[in-house]
């Protein structure tokens, strides 16, 4: 996975399209945020990667349908919204702005 590059306002290249494949979702950082960049059907979604209920990696779980299940206590969230679907997490997800250009994939990051 290459590094992100910050194209000044707010989006960062973060892959390109032939590195993620569908339904296998893949751990990128931007700064302090690390986030689970999915692809469903064609389209991509990007999700805080860490779970809200505990500590896990969702980039290390499966993606079902145009859902994310936690691979450690199997809490789901729905990809497109960040909504939770599954417990036990109780607290969305954070979503990000996703965007391809040509085969380039950015990810828009406010800084808080
Ligand atoms: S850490 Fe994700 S459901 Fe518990």
């Amino acid at each position: 996975m290459s590094e992100p590059k910050d194209q000044g306002d707010g989006w960062h290249l973060v892959a390109t399209t032939g590195e993620i494949e569908d339904d296998t979702p893949e751990q990128v950082r931007v700064g302090d945020a690390v986030i689970a960049l999915c692809k469903v059907n064609g389209t991509f979604y990007a999700v805080d990667d860490i779970c809200t209920h505990e500590f896990a990696c969702l980039s290390d779980g499966d993606i079902d349908g145009d859902e994310i299940e936690c691979p450690l206590h199997q809490a789901r969230f729905h990809l497109p919204t960040g909504e939770v679907r599954a417990a036990p997490a109780t607290e969305n997800l954070r979503t990000y702005p996703v965007k391809v250009t040509g085969d380039e994939i950015y990810v828009k990051v406010s800084k808080s």
